[in-house]
């Protein structure tokens, strides 16, 4: 049987991945070091080791036997990376280096690296393309980017590609933390309180993914032949504006209203992927409509609401 590892196991991607990868019959080890992640996320069956991949030492405990990596740990807000970015950079690129070793010294057929949207900064109003210059905002963004390189440089020695996502949500997201992740941000506050504050303005737009095409998509950029050395978006090619957000994630918590205040630090006006290269390369050609997986993800956290309400910090950070 073949066996992956999957970094940030305990986390929202991750737990997702995994569980995915154990269904087509894949043994999987699952690294995390639960900064963010919940050991309850870890799914049943994976081979989980509890450790920080900054740390070169934590490679040492890992099996060296496993098909591909599929790298998912890291720190995930752009936001958080102002508060300490030597520790943004510790997570998301020394993290990566570690693990590019580890692949050339075990010859690991592949490694896809979660990358993100944040890598191209401030665009045009038009959906970007790959080949489109990268000058990130946030410290995640440049962090992002320089482990892009990273692969880039050892690319030879170790097959790779990189996964630009674009806006991910859905079940499984921490809607206790108010500072990663725009749909459950909103999502939470509208549940636990009736009230969004929202960070900038509502003319901002994203590209919204919900997590089983994310799934769909790590899971054939594993396996699939044709990927190898690229950078791919995964997002949707629907822009769609906060403003929109906002009134559907209303309509679906009724009574919930929202207010506009302050900004969030290096954030992008607005970003929505050209899938083109998705489409191509890993045939993906069907997304979730948004209506239908917010509709899945409010059912889905209005079952944890008694939970949030006890633990929802009662005012977003600023
Ligand atoms: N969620 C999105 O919309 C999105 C978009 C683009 C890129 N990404 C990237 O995808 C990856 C997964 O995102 P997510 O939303 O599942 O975030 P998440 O915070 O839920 O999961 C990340 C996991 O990595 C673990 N982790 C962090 N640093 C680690 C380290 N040094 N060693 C070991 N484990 C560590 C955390 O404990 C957590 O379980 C991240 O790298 C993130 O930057 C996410």
């Amino acid at each position: 049987m073949d066996r992956v590892l999957i970094t940030g196991v305990a986390g929202f991607i991750g737990s997702h991945v995994a569980r995915r990868f154990l269904t087509e019959g894949y043994q999987v080890v699952g690294v995390d070091d639960l900064s963010t992640g919940k050991i309850a996320n870890v799914p049943a069956g994976v081979e989980f080791v509890q450790g920080d991949l900054a740390r070169p030492a934590t490679l040492t405990r890992v099996p060296r036997d496993c098909r591909s990596v599929l790298h998912l740990a890291g720190q995930s807000s752009g936001e958080i990376s102002f508060d300490d970015p030597v520790a943004d950079l510790e997570r998301n690129t020394v993290s990566t280096l570690n693990l590019i070793r580890y692949g050339i010294e075990n010859r690991i057929e592949r490694l896809v690296y979660a990358s993100s949207m944040s890598v191209y900064g401030a665009v045009e109003d038009a959906p970007i393309k790959e080949t489109h210059p990268c000058v990130p905002l946030s410290c995640y963004g440049v962090g992002k980017h320089a482990a892009e390189g990273y692969l880039r440089v050892y690319g030879k020695k170790l097959p790779f590609v990189s996964l630009r996502m674009f806006n991910v949500y859905g079940p499984g997201q921490d809607m206790s933390n108010l500072r990663q992740g725009m749909v459950s941000i909103y999502l939470a506050q509208a549940i636990a309180k009736g009230r969004i504050e929202v960070k900038g303005s509502t003319d901002r737009f994203r590209d919204f993914v919900y997590i089983d095409d994310m799934v769909e998509a790590w899971w054939r950029a594993a396996t699939y032949p044709s990927v190898l050395g690229k950078s791919l978006n995964v997002g949707t090619g629907v822009r769609t504006t906060v403003g929109e957000l906002l009134e559907r994630v209303c309509a679906l918590v009724p009574g919930s209203t929202y207010s506009i205040s302050g900004a969030t630090p290096g954030d992008q006006t607005g970003i929505y992927a050209d899938v083109s290269e998705l489409r191509t390369c890993l045939h993906v050609d069907r997304f979730t409509q948004l209506e239908v997986g917010l509709r899945l993800f409010a059912d889905w956290a209005r079952a944890l609401s008694p939970d949030m309400k006890t633990n929802l910090p009662t005012q977003p950070p600023s």
